[in-house]
């Protein structure tokens, strides 16, 4: 089929989370979604800060921050985060925070599913950093499991895309990832 070139500037829908982490002794939280997984064993997640925000100030003094996933439910709350800086407003205000066992890795109590984590490298790019770290403990509610296990249908995340900047949330099963492809083996 015919190709058409339309620049260099496509991004693919992104997961949407809220980072949280300890600046100069306070909580504060931003919204990312430039996040990815890395690795099962130790597990290994990463996510790219610019040098910019205030929540990056935290990260790079603490060395620990958190992953909290949003449900549809918080799209407004998610947003809120993003669109004003801690330096300017105090957005914990806004935020049932608890902690696990990471003293500087505050997490958001409206949030079903929370992670805390501990920065095991930095990557020093042009204009951002991409911290990988490591998932020191997961807290998730009962209601969003469905025999002990996350049930997305439960958690209801959302995306981020582009063009548009829409969040949308999940959208119809096409197939089981390792097996609809099974038809196409050996062919
Ligand atoms: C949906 C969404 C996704 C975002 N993703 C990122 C991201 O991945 N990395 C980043 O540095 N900023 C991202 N931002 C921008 C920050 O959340 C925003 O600049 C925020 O105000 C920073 O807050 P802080 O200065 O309190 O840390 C995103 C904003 C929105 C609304």
């Amino acid at each position: 089929m015919a190709k058409q070139s339309i620049g260099d500037n496509f991004t693919y829908p992104m997961p949407v989370v809220m980072v949280g982490a300890v600046i100069d002794g306070s909580p504060n939280f931003m919204t990312a979604a430039w996040f990815t997984t890395l690795n099962v064993a130790p597990p290994l997640i990463g996510i790219s800060l610019d040098k910019d925000r205030h929540t990056t100030q935290g990260v790079l003094e603490t060395g620990q921050f958190s992953i909290n996933l949003p449900s549809v439910g918080q799209v407004a709350l998610a947003d809120y985060c993003g669109l004003v800086s801690g330096r300017d407003e105090n957005k914990a205000a806004q935020i049932d925070i608890f902690f696990g066992s990471l003293k500087s890795a505050p997490m958001v109590g409206q949030c079903p599913l929370t992670m805390e984590c501990r920065v095991t490298q930095t990557v020093e790019l042009p204009d951002h950093y991409f911290f990988v770290a490591e998932i020191a403990g997961v807290h998730c509610e009962e209601t969003v499991l469905t025999d002990g296990k996350v049930d997305l249908e439960k958690l209801q995340p959302f995306v981020l895309t582009m063009p548009g900047n829409a969040y949308k949330a999940l959208g119809e099963h096409v197939g089981n990832a390792w097996e609809i492809g099974k038809a196409l083996q050996g062919k």
